[in-house]
Parts: structure tokens; sequence; C-alpha cells
């Protein structure tokens, strides 16, 4: 059981066990090949440690990341080290503008590293360690663990107000390193994994959430976001892939169990309550209904089989 590196928006530990009771009874993590095409913070990837199998996700710094993380771990935490307190002044070595791109004033370290982050040089200056140790640094310290970027593709999270934020993670960052090692890392759209995956092999998507209401907006996870038109589409080429005897596992927000009930002929939808662990407003925390759809019949999952060896055992 491996902890998330990040703080990702749609974060799965509070679903995790009822994922994992959907999972086939004779899947084996260290045997079948497991494929998660939305990773974000991969909280069930991380948690269940498969041997073998695949990961994605269009945000190319969050791939980069996860590329630092399982080649140069101690290279990373060696830099993470290196970073100041959010509150500490400016550093004078690296070279800063006093205003951001908005033209505000770049008065902390954090707000530095920020901007830092925002103007990465390109081409051959562009350095893959540091900004995947920004992009730790900046997940830690600012405001609720939040990845957003505005229409320009820019990370505008402010700073977050934290006693002693650890940015370095240094066991996360190696036992990260370690689970990561097995699998294939890909920065595509979540279709590669039609072209990967085989019968027997399970895929959990996880996509951007179909927003509840429109003050519950989770589908701001990049510039390029995820409509309607995207979520019908997902849907048709899961229901496919579980036709084909892929187990599918598929999360998403409450209102989309009609659709799934209606649409799909391969995937059972149920409904889970879930507390999220990041909302876009603070105030507005707690319960909300989600849905885990599944190409796994009821009588052949994980869970049925324990509450059955429970009923039997004496
Ligand atoms: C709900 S989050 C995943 C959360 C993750 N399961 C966790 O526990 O943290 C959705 C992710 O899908 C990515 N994404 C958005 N559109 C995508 C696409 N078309 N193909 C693959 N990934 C995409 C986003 O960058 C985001 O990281």
């Amino acid at each position: 059981m491996t902890k998330p590196v990040l703080k990702w928006a749609g974060g799965k530990r509070q679903l995790l066990d009822d994922l994992k009771a959907r999972f086939p009874r004779d899947f084996d993590a260290t045997e079948n090949a497991y494929h998660e095409p939305f990773l974000g913070g991969g909280a069930l990837f991380f948690d269940i440690e498969p041997t073998t199998g695949t990961v994605n996700d269009t945000n190319a710094r969050l791939v980069n990341f996860y590329r630092q993380v399982r080649d140069n771990p101690e290279k990373l935490i060696n830099r993470c080290r290196e970073f100041q307190d959010p509150e500490h002044d400016p550093d004078e070595s690296f070279p800063f503008s006093t205003t951001d791109r908005s033209g505000k004033d770049v008065d902390s370290y954090y707000y530095q590293q920020r901007a830092r982050f925002n103007n990465r040089p390109a081409g051959d200056d562009f350095d893959a360690l540091e900004e995947a140790a920004l992009l730790l640094y900046l997940n830690r310290t600012g405001f609720n663990g939040m990845y957003r970027e505005n229409a320009d593709g820019f990370f505008n999270i402010p700073q977050g107000r934290y006693a002693n934020p650890d940015w370095v993670r240094a066991e996360e960052v190696r036992a990260a390193s370690r689970v990561l090692e097995r699998v294939e890392l890909y920065n595509q759209d979540y279709t590669y994994v039609e072209e990967v995956v085989s019968p027997g092999d399970l895929v959990y998507f996880d996509p951007p959430y179909e927003p509840m209401s429109t003050t519950a907006d989770f589908t701001k996870y990049s510039a390029d976001g995820f409509d309607t038109e995207d979520q019908q589409s997902l849907l048709e080429f899961a229901d496919s892939l579980a036709s084909e005897g892929v187990h599918v596992i598929l999360s998403n927000s409450g209102v989309m169990y009609d659709l799934y009930e209606a649409e799909s002929e391969n995937l059972l939808p149920d409904t889970v309550g879930a507390t999220r662990s990041i909302n876009s407003d603070g105030e507005n925390r707690g319960e909300v209904e989600e849905i885990i759809a599944t190409s796994v019949s009821e009588e052949s999952r994980a869970g049925q089989s324990q509450t059955g060896l429970g009923q039997f055992s004496d």
C-alpha cells in the first residue's frame, strides 16, 4: 500500500474500499495487468501496487513529474530539500521579476517559485528535474494542494497556509518510484489503452467528473476540459472494452447514473457516497454522491467473496 505523492483534485482515497470491492475476485495484482488511463494522484494505482500494466495522463507536467519520481528519486528528493519555507523572502540566486504575469508583486518565496514554474525554459534549457521539483513544492505548499491552470495554461493556485508543510516527501517518493518502475507511463489521450489491453486485464477509468452543479465544477484539471461529449465517448469506449472481456471499473459523479444505466450494455452503475478531499468551495465539503460502474458481475466481485467467507467461517 503506497501513498500518493501528490494531492490531486478528485483524489480517490475515500473510495478505495468501494473500488477494490468491485475488482474481480480472481484478479491478482502481482500477475494480471492493471491500467489507469486518467492517473492524476493515482490513489488506487499506488494502493494496489500492480506489477504490470500502464498509467497515463494528458497533463504533461504531471507525467514529467512521475517520470522523475521513477527515474531520479534521490535527485528529486535532494533538490526538494533545497527549497525554503513558502513565507521566506524570494531567493536572490534565481533570476526573477518583482511582479508576476498578472502584474501582482512577487513578495514571497512561494510566489517566486510559482512564477519560475510558469516561466520555465523550453527547448534545450528545459530542466525536467527542476520542473518536477517545483510541481511537488507548489502542490504541497499551495492552497489545498490543487492543480489549476488559467485559460492561458498558467498554474494559478495561491499560497496555502500550513503549519509544517512537507514538500520533500522522501519516503513517499521512494515508494512511488518502485511502483512506477514496473509499469509503462504514457502522456496521451485515454484511448491509448485500446492498443495495450488484453482480455482479463483490469482498467480503472477515473475521468474528470461531470459537474454536479455549476458551483461544484470539478472539470478544471487543466486548460483542456473534458466535456459532456467526451463523457459520452468514454462511456462507449469503456463499454466496448468490457464487451471484449476486459474488466472495467469507472467512477464518475452521481449525475451520470441515468446515462450509464440507459446507454451501457456491459457496465452496471452503483451509487456510493464519498467525501471530497478537494472542493472548489472550501465551505461546501461533505458527502456527495458518486457512481462506480463496473463490468464485473456482483457474484464475481472481490467484495462479494469476503462477505461469503465471513458467512461460512466459524
Ligand atoms: C479525476 S482526475 C484522476 C484522479 C485520480 N484517480 C486520483 O486518485 O487522484 C482526472 C485526470 O484525468 C486527466 N485527463 C483529462 N482529460 C484526459 C484525457 N482525455 N485522457 C487522459 N487523461 C485525461 C486530468 O489531467 C486528471 O489528472
